[in-house]
């Protein structure tokens, strides 16, 4: 091992010398319109997994798509020595979709714009994704005595439906020491943090039809049924919009209250009400009182709306009682709520309170609970501070990526974060971005981290 190759100087060399092709090898990716949630992009899905396939094999790197019930994933792997360890990143190749009228430019034109790279994916995950990779080139060069494997995804942003199944089809070829997941968001810039902990999701749609067709107002209105009311009134029964407080028996039974030394981390996180509606544009909270805010969005369950459909919007009035209705709903869970307990207990009130409402369940995704210690984990802080020159702070991530959970069941290790975006990036949002200090560090933190866990033993 080249001891050399790996100061800081050193990476900061090998970064700023890998500048441009780094940015080509984003630019190649960003620009495959990926989206997982749209069937006609299943083209174009197929098309990165293709690019992602070549981008390894271009830097020397061994590659293989595998197919699963739903989109395939890529296995791409620098060395295969059974004599020394194996570190696995995990990542994603599919994004959201990008209709927001807010887009400046179309959303898959790459635009570089000073150190700022703008477009769909560039953030979550491609540019993360790409930085690891070239986190391990240098960690190659030095010749760091590690077979460092990656394994991208392809529909992580529809919640994995599919990965469990494929991951056990292909387990064999992934024994790995430890994972290691770029796909979490910083507090702030220049405060690295990692997730000690991850939410899960479970969605579903409620329907609820009472009449064939749009009837007259005046003549059945007051004896006919309103769907649209009768979902308000259930969804209101269900939880509490002004506080977010859920009112279904035993939502809250399993929850796990975050521990004393966790909360005295997030009070010195660096986290502030201020930053957080200034990063997120919000014009309005429920709390403002920054660890309030932190235990809702990390420590706490949800139940969201996200969508209502019904009746008549358009310009004017047209008095009509509807025919059917429909709300869109998910929780986000915390350790140790379970998805199916939960979505029973709100069939259960369904029933209840409004039987004719059919509940119609989606793909679930379980919380995660995270390691704080040990050597993989220590290596995770030490490569931060070496590369960002900061501490991190172990937080929690609201969020949920389905996949964490599945690799810790099936492939039998431990998962970890070295996460690289920054909520100014815009996960989701119109006008999402990455940029070139998160990437170049990043590539420091990646070859770091690296080099330190080479040196732990073999389990
Ligand atoms: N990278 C995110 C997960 C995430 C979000 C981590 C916020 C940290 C903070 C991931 O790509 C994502 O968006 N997951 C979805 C999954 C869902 C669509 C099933 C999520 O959390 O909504
Ligand atoms: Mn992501
Ligand atoms: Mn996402």
């Amino acid at each position: 091992m080249n001891l050399e190759l790996l100061t800081r100087e050193a990476l900061t060399a090998f970064a700023s010398d890998h500048r441009e092709e780094f940015e080509a090898e984003l630019r190649l990716l960003v620009e495959i319109p990926s989206i997982s949630a749209e069937p006609t992009r299943a083209g174009d899905v197929r098309r990165c997994a293709e690019a992602a396939r070549n981008l390894f094999e271009r830097h020397g790197g061994q590659a293989e798509i595998l197919e699963t019930d739903g989109n395939p994933f890529i296995h791409g792997w620098f060395g295969d020595d059974p004599g020394v360890s194996t570190i696995t990143v995990y990542n994603h190749m599919d994004v959201q979709p990008a209709n927001e009228p807010e887009w400046t430019a179309e959303p898959f034109n790459f635009v570089v714009d000073g150190d700022t790279y703008r477009g769909r994916g560039s953030t979550d995950d491609k540019g993360p994704a790409v930085t690891a990779l070239f986190g391990a080139l240098a960690a190659k060069k030095a010749g760091i005595p590690l077979n460092i494997h990656f394994l991208w995804e392809l529909e992580e942003e529809i919640g994995s439906p599919n990965f469990a199944g494929g991951l056990e089809k292909h387990k064999d070829r992934f024994k790995t020491d430890a994972i290691v997941v770029s796909d979490t968001v910083w507090l702030t810039r220049g405060k690295p943090s990692t997730p000690a902990g991850l939410r899960g999701l479970k969605g579903f749609l409620l329907t609820l039809e009472t009449a064939d067709h749009d009837l007259h107002s005046g003549v059945v209105g007051g004896a006919a049924r309103n769907p649209l009311a009768e979902l308000i009134e259930l969804v209101s029964k269900m939880m509490d919009g002004d506080t977010g407080k859920v009112k279904i028996p035993g939502f809250y039974k399993e929850v796990v209250k975050p521990s004393k030394k966790e909360l005295a981390g997030w009070a010195t996180s660096g986290f502030t009400t201020e930053t957080f509606m200034k990063d997120h544009m919000l014009k309005g909270l429920r709390t403002m009182d920054p660890i309030g805010i932190l235990k809702r969005v990390w420590g706490r369950p949800t139940m969201e709306i996200h969508g209502v459909v019904g009746g008549y919007t358009g310009p004017g009035i047209k008095s009509a009682v509807p025919p059917r209705a429909e709300v869109k709903l998910s929780c986000r869970l915390v350790p140790d709520m379970d998805e199916h307990k939960t979505m029973d207990r709100i069939k259960k009130f369904v029933k209840k309170h409004n039987p004719d409402v059919v509940v119609h369940e989606e793909h679930g995704l379980a919380p995660f609970k995270g390691h704080v210690t040990g050597p993989y984990a220590e290596a995770i802080r030490e490569a931060y501070q070496f590369a960002f020159g900061a501490p991190c702070t172990f937080t929690r991530e609201g969020g949920s990526i389905g996949a964490v959970k599945t690799m810790e069941d099936i492939l039998g290790c431990q998962v970890f974060f070295l996460g690289l975006s920054l909520p100014e990036h815009g996960y989701h949002a119109p006008n999402e971005n990455y940029d070139w200090e998160q990437a170049g560090g990043g590539m420091a933190a990646f070859a770091r981290y690296f080099q330190t866990v080479s040196g732990i033993k073999k389990s």
